[in-house]
C-alpha cells in the first residue's frame, strides 16, 4: 500500500475523538473500536469480537491458524486522553494535519498511530507464519478495568508465546528501545472538610479553619520540598538498580541539561538530588498533584472561607511496590498527618502495579535484528516512567511481553500538539514486518 493511502487511513482513525475518560465520547470510543474491528477483518482475522463493554469494548481477533508457528499476541489501545487545553493546539486535535513530516493529532503517538503501525506491518508482509492474536482495548487511559475484568474471567485470552506492546518511544532519535520496567500508578482524591458550610471570611476569618489551607499543609507534609515522600513504608520495597544497569544508562544518549532545556523547558529540575535524573524518572516512585478543586475560583472576587477542598493526586510506583499496599499506606498517612480538627478522606480512582520484564527471550533478539536492519541500530534496554496497567496481566499466562515503540521522546503525549514523525511510522512498518517474518521463521519458541 502506498504512503498516501496509508496516511488517508491513519487520518480516518485519528479523526475519531475516542476519549475514554469522558462519557460524552462513549459513541466515539465505540466508533474507534469499529475501525479496529474492520481493520482486523481486512487482515483476514476470524472471531473478531467486542468484549466486556458496549461503549469501550476490547476488540479481540485471531489471525489465520498456522500450525507449529509461534503465537504472537498484539496489544494496544484505541482510546486517547482528553485534548484540553484546546487553545494551545496549532490545529484542532481531531483534525489530523501533516506538517514537516509529522502528523499532528491526539492519539497520533499514543497509541492509535502505533496500533496502526503494527497492523499495517501485517498487511505489508505476505502471510507471515505467525499465529496472531489481538487485544486492542479502549480504556487504557482510564485504568483498563474492562480488560482486567475480561482477563479475570477468561485468562486463556493471553495465552501466547510473545506479547507485543508498541506504546512507547525510542529513548532518543535513532535509538530504538525495549523496556524492562514500567512504573505502576495509584490515583486518588484527597478531600479535606473543615466546617459544615462555607463561611464569610470577615465574620469568621482569623478563627475558623480553612479547607484549602489545611489541604495545602497536608499535601506539603506528604511530600517535602526536598522531593522526599513522607508516607511511612512507601520506599521500603524500592531497590536501587544494579551498578551494571546504572552504568548502562550512562551510555544512553541522555543529557540532563538538554532534558531540562529542550524537553521540560523549565528553569530547574526538582526531586531527590542524590539520584541521577534517569533514576528519578525510571527507578523511583513519585507523588504528583494534578489539580485542586473547591472554594472560589470563578471570575471576580468572593470573600469566603471554603469548607471543603479536594486534591487529585497520583503516585507512580516502581518494581516491588504493590498498589494495594500503597493504597493502605496513603490512607494511613493522610489520617496521621491531617490535624484532628479536620475530616480528611481518600478515594481511590484507579491504579496499576508496576511491571518488570526479563528481556532474555529469543524474540527480543529478533526484534533487535529487525530494528538493526531497518534503522541501523538494534534496540537498547531501558526503563519507562509511564504505566500500562494491564502489562503484568499480559505476562500472567507465560508470554514474554515486549515493550517497545516507534514514538520519539518529544511526541508530547497527553499534551497539546501531540505528533508522530512519519519516518518513524514508515520505518516502524518495515521493522515489524521484518520482525513477524523472523519470528515466524524461528518456529515455536
Ligand atoms: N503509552 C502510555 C504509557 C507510557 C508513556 C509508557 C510513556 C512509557 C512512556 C499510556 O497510554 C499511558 O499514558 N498510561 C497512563 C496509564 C494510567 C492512566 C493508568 C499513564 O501512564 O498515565
Ligand atoms: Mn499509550
Ligand atoms: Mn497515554
Amino acid at each position: 500500500m502506498n504512503q498516501e493511502q496509508l496516511l488517508r487511513e491513519l487520518t480516518e482513525f485519528l479523526r475519531i475523538p475516542s476519549v475514554s475518560t469522558l462519557p460524552a465520547h462513549n459513541q466515539d470510543c465505540r466508533a474507534a473500536a469499529e475501525w479496529v474491528a474492520a481493520e482486523l477483518r481486512r487482515l483476514g482475522c476470524r472471531e473478531v469480537e467486542f468484549l466486556g463493554s458496549d461503549t469501550h469494548p476490547v476488540v479481540s481477533g485471531k489471525g489465520p491458524d498456522v500450525p507449529g508457528a509461534p503465537t504472537l499476541l498484539i496489544y494496544g489501545h484505541y482510546d486517547v486522553q482528553p485534548p484540553d487545553p484546546l487553545n494551545e493546539w496549532t490545529r484542532p486535535p481531531f483534525e489530523p494535519t501533516v506538517r514537516d513530516g509529522k502528523i499532528y493529532a491526539r492519539g497520533s503517538a499514543d497509541d492509535k498511530g502505533q496500533v496502526f503501525c503494527l497492523l499495517k506491518a501485517i498487511a505489508a508482509s505476505p502471510r507471515p507464519p505467525v499465529n496472531f492474536r489481538f487485544l486492542i482495548e479502549g480504556e487504557e487511559e482510564f485504568g483498563s478495568k474492562v480488560l482486567f475484568d475480561l482477563l479475570k474471567r477468561e485468562p486463556q485470552r493471553v495465552r501466547a508465546d510473545v506479547a507485543l506492546v508498541a506504546d512507547m518511544s525510542y529513548v532518543a532519535p535513532g535509538w530504538p528501545a525495549v523496556y524492562t520496567t514500567l512504573r505502576g500508578l495509584c490515583y486518588a482524591e484527597i478531600t479535606v472538610r473543615t466546617s459544615k458550610t462555607d463561611l464569610h471570611s470577615g465574620e469568621y476569618g482569623g478563627a475558623a479553619p480553612n479547607a484549602h489551607e489545611e489541604l495545602c499543609r497536608l499535601l506539603t507534609r506528604l511530600k517535602g520540598e526536598d522531593g522526599k515522600i513522607n508516607i511511612p513504608g512507601f520506599y521500603a520495597p524500592v531497590k536501587r538498580p544494579s551498578k551494571a544497569e546504572l552504568a548502562a544508562w550512562k551510555k544512553l544518549p541522555f543529557n540532563e541539561k538538554d532534558f531540562l532545556q529542550k524537553r521540560v523547558q523549565a528553569k530547574a529540575l526538582v526531586g531527590l538530588k542524590k539520584y541521577s535524573v534517569l533514576e528519578r524518572l525510571w527507578a523511583l516512585p513519585t507523588f504528583e498533584i494534578h489539580g485542586i478543586l473547591g472554594g472560589f475560583t470563578g471570575e471576580g472576587a468572593k470573600t469566603v472561607i471554603p469548607a471543603e477542598a479536594t486534591a487529585k493526586v497520583s503516585m507512580r510506583l516502581v518494581p516491588n511496590q504493590k498498589l494495594a499496599a500503597v493504597e493502605r499506606q496513603l490512607a494511613a498517612a493522610v489520617n496521621r498527618l491531617a490535624p484532628k480538627h479536620v475530616t480528611a478522606s481518600v478515594r481511590f480512582l484507579h491504579g496499576a502495579d508496576p511491571a518488570q520484564i526479563k528481556v532474555d527471550h529469543p524474540a527480543f533478539q529478533l526484534l533487535g535484528q529487525a530494528f538493526k536492519e531497518v534503522t541501523g541500530r538494534a534496540t537498547v534496554p531501558a526503563r519507562a516512567g509511564g504505566s500500562i496497567p494491564v502489562v503484568p496481566a499480559l505476562a500472567s499466562g507465560g508470554a514474554s511481553v515486549i515493550l517497545t515503540g516507534i514514538g520519539l521522546p518529544d511526541d508530547r503525549l497527553h499534551a497539546p500538539n501531540e505528533k508522530l514523525d512519519l519516518k518513524q511510522l514508515w520505518d516502524g512498518i518495515d521493522v515489524f514486518r521484518r520482525f513477524y517474518e523472523l519470528l515466524g521463521g524461528a518456529g515455536r519458541m
